[in-house]
């Protein structure tokens, strides 16, 4: 059998996996939703779930990679127990990578044209008003072709970079884009924060406004905060699975996936301190939702001095999060066809583009020609149901999943993953938490997700509620299922 490719160094993992870990979740929903939720005291509550959930289950999934040198494909299979139901979690895997990738690039394709768009001086013209600012989201979003162009370069990007390999291509790509995106950050933090009045937004950020966060129903935004924990480490579905895959023993998994985190936490962060504060210093309320960057910005920087240079650099740096996200994504789904059928690489990236392209349709004509499809109620549409879908359903449970899978006699167990996560050098993970990795935190992930539900549902009305509350039950029961139960007839 072929050696498994690995890292050409611990840089490239760091970067390739924190680049899976960076994308839209800390450049666009995580502003939206801290200036929508009240500011820190939003932060406060994500930063928590990030440390108490989200570190630990990262941990678990990168020992499953590592201890099984496979994707998400095959990893189960390979180190579940005789009998055992483990590996039909693969499909629910596989599933989520596809399924976020199905509005995923569309929004990365929205970024690449308003970058394009500022370069060109589109936004930054004294002549345009605030309506016809926002104008041009809606003429974005009313025209299929433009989507569907935009969302084909995204995919065409992407899978230009995997096809040349995971060294030469996604390693070495990514690891610029990362760069480069740092240094974007530190350039737009300073200007943003040098801004008139920048400091009313900065307060906004750190002093927490509980009553914001009422208004919106605790609830709401616990699981909120909890989803968008999950969502912003890639955790529950594999995609941090594949990157310990490639990995060798020389380093602990708990130090590497610190690493992670902290580097993910702080690009979130500064997204924020890049936006909100430009806010502010405009007059602009920063609770505008998923518009925030797609309308609320543009129209800041058409205010702004040197608006055109700084718009583009901002949505180069949006883009640069994006496509490292679907760079690692699409490396997973290259490597479901690769580990699963022994597909080349080549072949792989060829039939992949042509499913992405056309997968990502129904999410673009959500936006126009199917609008009247309002799966999660009034107002909602394709994009949002698959977002709910991953976010708000796999991560979660998919977390669970892999946590139960190292801590249960059932599973891969503790033992094993204590010594997978251990092995090399760096922090270890602390062994004596077996009760809390085994009982609270998946107790935490379920209550947190069973109100959630209600919360969310409950406020649409409860002809809402029972259909969804339905599904998210037996949802569960299905993985309990597929976790607990053995085949009679093993030896
Ligand atoms: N973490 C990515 C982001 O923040 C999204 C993602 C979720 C990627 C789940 C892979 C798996 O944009």
């Amino acid at each position: 059998m072929n050696e498994r490719e690995k890292f050409g160094s611990r840089l490239g993992f760091i970067l390739v996996s924190a680049g899976c870990a960076v994308g839209l979740g800390n450049v666009w929903k995580f502003p939206y939703m801290c200036g929508q939720f009240g500011g820190a005291a939003f932060i406060l509550l994500y930063l928590v779930f990030l440390a108490i959930l989200g570190f630990p289950i990262m941990v678990c999934e990168f020992a499953v990679g590592r201890g099984s040198q496979k994707s998400c494909a095959e990893s189960f299979k390979k180190l579940e127990p005789k009998g055992t139901r483990w590996h039909s979690y693969s499909y629910f895997c596989m599933a989520g990578n596809y399924l976020l990738m199905m509005f995923y690039t569309m929004v990365s394709g929205w970024l690449l044209y308003y970058c394009y768009r500022s370069a060109i001086g589109e936004f930054t013209n004294a002549t345009l008003s605030t309506e016809q600012v926002g104008e041009k989201f809606s003429e974005m979003t009313a025209s299929p072709s433009t989507m569907i162009l935009w969302t084909v370069i995204a995919i065409l990007l992407a899978f230009g970079i995997c096809s040349r390999g995971l060294k030469k291509g996604v390693e070495k790509i990514t690891k610029v884009m990362m760069v480069l995106l740092l240094l974007l950050i530190a350039v737009l933090a300073v200007h943003s924060l040098t801004l008139p009045g920048a400091a009313e937004g900065v307060k906004f950020y750190l002093v927490p406004d509980f009553k914001a966060m009422a208004d919106h129903g605790i609830g709401n935004v616990v699981f909120g905060a909890m989803s968008q924990a999950f969502f912003t480490l890639s955790i529950g579905i594999g995609a941090m699975a594949i990157f310990g895959s490639y990995l060798d023993k020389k380093r602990s998994l708990t130090g590497e996936a610190l690493n992670i985190c902290l580097l993910d936490t702080f690009v979130a962060l500064m997204a924020g301190l890049i936006i909100i504060p430009a806010c502010f210093s405009f007059g602009i309320k920063p609770d505008a939702g998923p518009s925030l960057i797609f309308i609320t910005l543009p129209n800041i920087f058409n205010q702004m001095a040197g608006g055109r240079i700084w718009g583009t650099l901002f949505f180069l740096f949006m883009s640069f999060a994006a496509l490292s996200t679907v760079v690692a994504v699409f490396e997973n789904i290259l490597s479901f066809a690769m580990d699963l059928w022994n597909w080349s690489r080549k072949k792989a990236v060829i039939v992949n583009i042509f499913a992405l392209i056309v997968l990502s349709i129904p999410c673009i004509l959500g936006f126009n020609l199917l609008s009247g499809v309002t799966p999660l109620g009034e107002g909602s549409n394709i994009m949002d149901f698959e977002d709910f879908l991953v976010s708000n359903n796999l991560l979660p449970i998919g977390s669970v999943v892999y946590l139960m899978f190292c801590a249960s006699k059932n599973g891969w167990g503790w033992n094993s993953f204590i010594k997978e996560a251990n092995s090399g050098k760096g922090i270890g993970f602390p062994a004596k938490i077996k009760w809390y990795v085994t009982y609270i935190l998946p107790l935490i992930v379920v209550v947190i997700y069973l109100k959630g539900y209600y919360d969310m549902f409950s406020a649409k009305g409860m002809m809402y509620l029972i259909p969804w509350l339905i599904a998210a039950v037996a949802f569960l029961a299905v993985v309990c299922y597929l976790m607990f139960s053995r085949k009679k007839n093993r030896n």
